[in-house]
């Protein structure tokens, strides 16, 4: 039988929108990251499924937009969703911080949980 904990991991206003807090330990030494997109919280766990690297110290950005092929000449590029993806610092991987998957292998996640917020604290919670 599963049974759900929760754990405060900080006030709401230690994390403004566009940043994130690494919490360690959480689970596991890696801990996980707490991530603000826009006013809503997500939580990540900060080890990449691809060779362990520390996700969620990695560079925030936004998902590649092109009307042609990045190389055809006169293509326009732009990024969406600008906050909404942590990159991997150790070999640049995008997973998209609200679900954990990854942008460049769909068939990879990283594990996400549930937050919510119980007055001005930032509460995660996982399955035992
Ligand atoms: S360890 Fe994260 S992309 Fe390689």
């Amino acid at each position: 039988m599963t049974q759900s904990t929760s754990v405060v991991v900080g006030k709401v206003w230690e994390i403004p929108p566009g940043e994130r807090k690494i919490v360690v330990p959480f689970r596991g030494r890696a801990g996980i990251g707490v991530f603000n997109v826009g006013g809503s919280f997500y939580a990540v766990r900060n080890i990449c499924p691809h060779k362990h690297g520390p996700l969620c110290t990695g560079e925030l950005s936004g998902r590649v937009d092109t009307d042609a092929p990045p190389s055809s000449q006169g293509a326009f590029i732009s990024l969406e969703g600008l906050g909404e993806i942590v990159r991997c610092p150790w070999h640049q991987w995008p997973f998209e911080i609200a679900t954990g998957r990854c942008l460049v292998a769909p068939e990879v996640r990283v594990a996400t949980y549930p937050v919510k917020i119980r007055g001005d604290d930032v509460v995660v919670e996982y399955e035992e």
